[in-house]
């Protein structure tokens, strides 16, 4: 079964609107001639109906990096998967690493946000990973288990179409190191398998397991061959069009 491979940008608390949407424009020129690999770029909320009007007409897609449960309410400061939805986004990053060690969010908030973001139409990026200090304590395995399966827990299969896992470790993010293919391998390997004992051979077969973690033009052809890995979650090398399409190009 064809996995499309998705390479997508999560370009964190960094660009205000009019930078976004340059670099979002020009990433769209660069991609024009980009076949058979899907393209999102997640600014920050106040940028997504900048660049939803910029890249309108393009094969670039786009992305929020996180939403609130709620549908409307007294939540100050939030921001609901319709209001996303209505600012022309198709996916939502969720449960980031970033926002799990800075704002608390646990597996139980992490399932409650890839319901609302299913119902308003959105496409979950579910984000899982262990630490630096986990993987010191060969409890890896343990962590991206709970992580899947509470997070994932009492959906139905026909709930999870549109959903794509990306593995983060926490310590190979900003930080210029990569888990070494052989790594990579493994856990992709262990999550494809866990997703069949979750739900089915079929959907875990179907579904696009990404790898993040200081990817760069540099290493992308060695991760992004590894059999189990279908894409990328790229942060700091994503701002950058130049660099990112060279990502994206990863297989030229
Ligand atoms: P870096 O590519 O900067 O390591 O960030 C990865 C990431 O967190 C993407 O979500």
């Amino acid at each position: 079964m064809s996995r499309i491979p998705l390479i997508a940008g999560n370009w964190k608390m960094y660009k205000t609107g009019p930078e976004a949407v340059e670099t979002a424009m020009e990433l769209a020129g660069l991609c024009s001639d980009v076949r058979d690999v899907e393209v999102m770029i997640a600014p920050t909320y106040l940028s997504l109906p900048l660049v939803a009007a910029s890249i309108k007409d393009t094969d670039v897609k786009l992305g929020a990096q996180n939403l609130y449960f709620e549908k409307q309410g007294a939540f100050t400061g939030e921001v609901s998967a319709d209001m996303i939805k209505a600012a022309g986004a198709e996916y939502v990053i969720i449960g980031h690493s970033e926002r799990r060690q800075y704002f608390g969010e646990t597996d139980s908030l992490v399932f409650k946000k890839i319901k609302s973001a299913i119902e308003a139409g959105l496409k979950p990026v579910l984000c899982i990973g262990e630490t630096g200090k986990q993987k010191d304590e060969e409890k890896t395995f343990t962590v991206l288990d709970k992580q899947v399966s509470d997070g994932l827990k009492g959906f139905g299969l026909d709930e999870l179409d549109d959903l794509v896992l990306a593995y983060e470790p926490v310590w190979a993010i900003g930080t210029g190191k990569t888990a070494d293919t052989g790594q990579v391998n493994e856990v992709h390997q262990y999550l494809r398998s866990l997703l069949e004992k979750l739900f089915s051979k079929d959907f875990s077969h179907r579904t696009r397991i990404l790898y993040g973690g200081s990817v760069k033009p540099e290493n992308a052809k060695d991760l992004m061959g590894i059999e189990d890995v279908d894409g990328a979650l790229v942060g700091g090398a994503s701002l950058d069009a130049n660099k990112f399409i060279n990502i994206i190009k990863y297989n030229k």
